[in-house]
């Protein structure tokens, strides 16, 4: 697989590149237009809504659903973060498990901001008892699980938002309706650059807080003594839990990627993945690799690099000197043949700055238009319409992302169908679409 690698001459020949925070003022004209969410005008039109994992995440949603809907209900298992989270929301009932705060009297819809591992059952146990759910990403810890939830949202038709809230981002959507209306020409080559995780430990085992119920926060993963740094807020640089940055900053950069390639959802999926490590994890530390690189191939000829890059104080990575600038930041790059446009958060640049400028005046694609990820997902809850990013946008993002946590894990070139979600010819692969679960998280009911 040879990526098309920008040199640096050819980047600074771009004599002068569109660069910055400001949209072209055709795309801020058209942006005017977009409708704004609905606020409530009423008490009777805001849904009650339970917030299920209570970190910083899941406070910050629920602050932002809280324009739209009312916060009737807390629940976490760990009753210190309940205690924070009650000063913010006062009149929410609280809940250790999630069981009984689904069954909250007159409860509408969850945002579920617990860690990755428990996304699913507790996704599954809503959509079933017909809830929209608000979850956060990456929306699952595997492709099993993913393809579960699908069916199960489509058979119960609720409304369900991922949390890759970038799709809702007007940059990222400049972006992508440039590249899927041809603007750089053929596309050929995509690079999502990622944050490299932390490459720490060894860490030793403690006693858990006593605030703390950690058999049931390990859940469906193995039961082994607790440990600070596998908990809240780290658990996601550990293979039990999660797959590092590359599910983490994946589940928003491979998301926006897999927008931009512009193929059939039921298709969505790349036809060939070779990832590797850079750095082994420490024995007994964080267990997946702080840095990494994967690169993909699409049916459409495509391909795409997602790779981790330095950030400040971090352990470093292998990057080609002669790469540019755009190329060394976390973002995504699009190139094509006849330039590339870079978008990251709050920034979006172009090899020329015509490409950025000139008006997008007739357009065969257009993206769906949100500017307020939670706004959708309460304008959806009213309308019965899917949001920007479904279930399974959601469960196709993250499948790219734990396409590649297999084949670093592998070290080895795998082939994948897309349309049927499978690995072809690789038995051992296939054993990691799923994963083994704990005894008593494996026969639960909502599992089906
Ligand atoms: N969209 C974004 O930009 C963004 C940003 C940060 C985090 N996230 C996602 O949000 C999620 C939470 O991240 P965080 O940083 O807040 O994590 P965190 O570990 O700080 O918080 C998770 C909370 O969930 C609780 N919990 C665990 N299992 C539970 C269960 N079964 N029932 C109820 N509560 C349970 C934990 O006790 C903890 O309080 C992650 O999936 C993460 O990827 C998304």
């Amino acid at each position: 697989m040879s990526p098309l690698i920008l040199t640096r001459r050819r980047f600074l020949q771009s004599a002068s590149v569109a660069a910055g925070a400001a949209l072209p003022g055709w795309f801020e004209a058209e942006a005017k237009d977009t409708p704004k969410p609905r606020i409530p005008l009423s008490a009777n039109d805001r849904p009650a809504v339970a917030l299920i994992g209570c970190g910083g995440m899941g406070r910050y949603d629920a602050k932002l659903a809280s324009v739209f809907g009312d916060i009737v209900a807390i629940c976490d298992l760990d009753e210190a973060r309940l205690d924070e989270t009650q000063k913010q929301f006062p009149a929410a009932k609280r809940y250790r498990d999630y069981r009984d705060c689904l069954g909250h009297p007159g409860l509408h819809a969850i945002i579920n901001a617990t860690p990755d591992h428990w996304h699913t059952f507790i996704n599954l146990a809503a959509v079933r008892m017909g809830k929209d759910v608000y979850s956060e990403k990456p929306l699952t810890l595997t492709i099993d699980e993913g393809k579960r939830l699908v069916k199960a949202v489509r058979a119960a038709g609720t409304v369900f938002q991922t949390g890759s809230q970038q799709r809702s981002d007007k940059r990222f959507r400049l972006a992508v309706e440039l590249v899927r209306n041809g603007r750089l020409g053929k596309l050929k080559h995509i690079t999502t650059s990622l944050p490299s995780g932390p490459h720490g430990g060894p860490f030793s085992p403690s006693t858990p807080p006593a605030t703390l119920d950690w058999n049931m926060w390990q859940g469906q993963t193995p039961d082994i003594p607790y440990v600070k740094e596998r908990c809240h807020g780290t658990f996601r640089y550990w293979w039990d839990y999660s797959a590092g940055t590359l599910t983490d900053w994946g589940a928003h950069h491979n998301d926006i990627a897999l927008w931009g390639l512009g193929l059939p959802l039921s298709e969505a999926g790349p036809v060939s993945i070779e990832g590797h490590a850079l750095r082994d994890p420490v024995p007994g530390g964080y267990s997946f690799p702080s840095t990494f690189y994967v690169h993909y191939r699409y049916a459409n000829g495509v391909t795409h690099t997602c790779r981790t890059v330095q950030t400040e104080g971090g352990s470093g990575n292998v990057l080609d000197p002669k790469t540019p600038p755009a190329q060394m930041s976390n973002g995504v790059l699009f190139e094509g043949s006849e330039g590339w446009i870079f978008v990251t958060r709050g920034k979006i640049e172009a090899s020329t700055p015509a490409i950025l400028e000139e008006p997008l005046s007739q357009r065969t694609w257009s993206a769906y238009v949100s500017d307020n990820h939670m706004g959708n997902f309460f304008d959806c809850i009213r309308s019965r319409k899917a949001p920007i990013c479904d279930a399974e946008v959601g469960h196709r993002s993250v499948s790219l992302c734990h396409l590649g946590a297999i084949a670093i894990r592998l070290g080895r070139p795998l082939v994948w169908s897309p349309s049927r979600e499978q690995f072809l010819v690789d038995r051992e692969a296939s054993k990691l679409t799923g994963r083994k679960q704990r005894k008593g998280f494996d026969g639960n009911d909502v599992w089906g």
